[in-house]
């Protein structure tokens, strides 16, 4: 795998004689999804598992930047019960904030007994991502909005989150399933078209990341909201 300098807070480790990603647990001793632990000279790394969680797979697919790092506020949308959020509040820290959007009540249970239950900068907010001006929680500008909820609007959706919430020059981390936008479509033709729809709204595209072999027919799109 090839190092790359800007991954703040990603750690690349050999197990079993394969390089793997991994996150310093912020909540040692806990797993979050049945990922390995592992203990190494007082640190304890959570393996990061890029079937699991598409941040891992664009990490591993050459995402050139993580738009986040120790600090930063991240509003996430559809966290279910947690894999991909828990690894951004490894990263992030004590000082930094998470505010986790799901709209399911149930699967926001296993994220409250997963997740919130041990981490301090994990915030839930049992909520429809359509319905942003429901968000009581939420203070101030955020640095990252992350969206996977695989919805056919999901694109419409993460650009109103962002004109709320994101401050100027953020970021946007935009998982993309073009099954979810349109079964009938060219994934490459859905890809474009979501791309489109950012540029139209005054995102600039910084990158676009295919997930294979992990996920199949899904990108990552990172933006910057200018
Ligand atoms: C693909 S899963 C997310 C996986 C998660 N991002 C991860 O990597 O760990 C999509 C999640 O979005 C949630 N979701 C779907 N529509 C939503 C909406 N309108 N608002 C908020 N969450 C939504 C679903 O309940 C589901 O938990």
């Amino acid at each position: 795998m090839e190092k790359r300098s800007n991954l703040q807070g990603v750690h690349f480790i050999k197990v079993d004689g394969e390089e793997r990603i991994a996150t310093i647990n912020l909540v040692p001793g806990v797993q979050v999804y049945g990922e390995r632990l592992i203990p190494d000279e007082g640190i304890e790394y959570r393996l990061w598992d890029p079937f699991r969680s598409k941040l891992s797979a664009a990490i591993i697919k050459g995402l050139k930047v993580l738009p986040f790092g120790e600090g930063s506020k991240i509003l996430y949308l559809g966290a279910s019960t947690g894999t991909t959020a828990s690894h951004i509040s490894d990263i992030i820290g004590e000082k930094g904030i998470i505010f986790c959007v799901e709209i399911s009540p149930r699967v926001a249970r296993e994220l409250m007994e997963r997740c919130i239950k041990y981490r301090n900068n994990m915030i839930p907010i049992i909520e429809d991502a359509r319905k942003h001006e429901n968000y009581y929680s939420i203070f101030g500008k955020v640095d990252l909005v992350y969206c996977d909820i695989a919805q056919p609007d999901q694109t419409e959706i993460a650009i109103a989150n962002c004109k709320h919430f994101l401050k100027k020059n953020g970021h946007l981390l935009l998982a993309v399933k073009s099954r979810s936008i349109d079964v009938t479509k060219k994934p490459s033709k859905v890809f474009k078209e979501e791309e489109e729809k950012l540029e139209k709204s005054g995102f600039k595209i910084e990158q676009v990341i295919e997930l294979e072999p992990f996920d199949k027919d899904h990108v990552l799109i990172h933006a910057v909201m200018k």
